[in-house]
């Protein structure tokens, strides 16, 4: 089966037997290629480096470059459908992938996710509520922003942070050049810190006829600015929940999203909901839904890339996924000996501090 590449996008479906593409090889991309072979598809990850855990579990993979042209060029005609599993990928390779074949979601929808200032400019610019936040290009505009924004508040550098990589907290004390030092010193974005209640996601998927369909919302806890356990779903006030369905509604139409979208909340004392960040792919924080809805979010993610009908995001349990960083990998035998955990370990070689490694998910009956 091969798609017509002359047309890339005119809301054409794949089925079962087709090639998927999959920029990136992380553990997001493996769990979208197991997902896939799943449902009978085939996948293809392209990632620069070797023995990635998403080219461990597909049949078919190009290690090579994201500017290598001959590679792309390669990838794109054994693909029938183009995705990602993140959202760094250089512009031009997502553009020239477009052009050949059908590229879900579209490349701008990486665009304004890769850089938090044209993300939290996009969100502001349909009116869903965001922290404030000004754009600092050096350190003289970065003494001007604090005094304006007052502290707390926190640096991060507009593009590539992940993990809460490039990100500083600015308290009462902290030397401002000693902190844009830390944050890198390129372009950055200095946000008010939210004094939040808790944090929250909602993932989205939305289909090539605008079809959407929405995982309950989750409450995640951080540790070390990584995403350490989430809880699912969160106990949240009816109307919040309704809220921040109706912000990821919009956001998906907006962006007129084919895929899936994460949004990451904060929600207030007061039960308001803001916006932190967005990712347009599937996202930690539903890894939950693997063990504990009817269609996980990976299966979900390949679904609407391929134009499938969506699937049933009702969760059959309740469910606690916890990470394992580094060294927690080490208890991966207790983890198994647990009768109500199931592990999922991403083929990593090495366990480096802060490096996730894989996760367990524990279900309880629905309260
Ligand atoms: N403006 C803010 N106010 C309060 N806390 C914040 C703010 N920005 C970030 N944080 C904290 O830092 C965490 C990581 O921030 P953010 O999501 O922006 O970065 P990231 O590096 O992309 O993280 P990840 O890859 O885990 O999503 C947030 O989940 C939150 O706990
Ligand atoms: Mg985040």
């Amino acid at each position: 089966m091969s798609a017509d590449t002359t047309s890339p996008e005119r809301g054409q479906s794949f089925a079962p037997g087709a090639t998927i593409g999959i920029l990136g090889g992380g553990q997001l991309g493996r769990m979208t290629a197991l997902a896939a072979a799943r449902l009978g598809f085939r996948t293809h990850v392209f990632c620069p480096d070797h023995d990635s855990p998403a080219a461990q579990v597909t049949a078919v993979s190009t290690v090579a470059a994201y500017d290598d042209e001959e590679a792309l060029a390669a990838f794109a005609d054994d693909v029938d459908v183009v995705t990602f599993e993140f959202e760094n990928i250089p512009d031009t390779t997502a553009e020239f992938l477009a052009a050949h074949k059908p590229t879900r979601p579209k490349p701008h929808i990486l665009h304004i996710a890769q850089q938090r200032l044209r993300e939290k400019d996009f969100l502001a610019s349909i009116g869903v509520p965001v922290t404030r936040y000004q754009a600092v290009a050096d350190v003289a505009a970065l003494h001007g922003a604090v005094a304006a924004m007052g502290r707390p508040c926190i640096l991060k550098s507009a593009q590539f942070g992940y993990d809460g990589k490039g990100q500083v907290r600015i308290a009462g004390d902290t030397d401002l050049r000693e902190a844009w030092r830390r944050m890198g010193g390129t372009l950055g974005i200095l946000e008010a810190e939210v004094d939040f209640a808790l944090e929250a996601s909602v993932i989205i998927a939305r289909g090539i006829d605008g079809e959407t369909a929405l995982y309950p919302p989750v409450e995640n806890r951080h540790r070390n600015h990584i995403l350490d356990e989430t809880i699912a779903p969160a106990t949240l006030a009816p109307s919040t929940v309704a809220s921040a369905e109706g912000i990821a509604r919009q956001i998906a139409q907006e962006l007129g999203l084919v895929g899936l979208l994460a949004v990451e909340l904060f929600i207030t004392r007061k039960g308001d909901v803001l916006v932190n960040e967005l990712a347009p792919r599937p996202h930690n924080s539903g890894h939950w839904t693997v063990d504990a809805c009817v269609t996980s979010q990976f299966e979900q993610f390949v679904r609407a890339v391929c134009g499938l009908p969506l699937g049933s995001t009702a969760p059959h349990s309740a469910a606690v996924m916890k990470n394992l960083i580094g060294d927690d990998v080490d208890r991966w035998r207790d983890v198994l000996a647990d009768p109500g955990a199931k592990l999922h370990l991403y083929g990593k070689a090495e366990a480096r501090p802060g490096r996730k490694m894989g996760h367990v998910t524990r279900l309880k009956p629905i309260s």
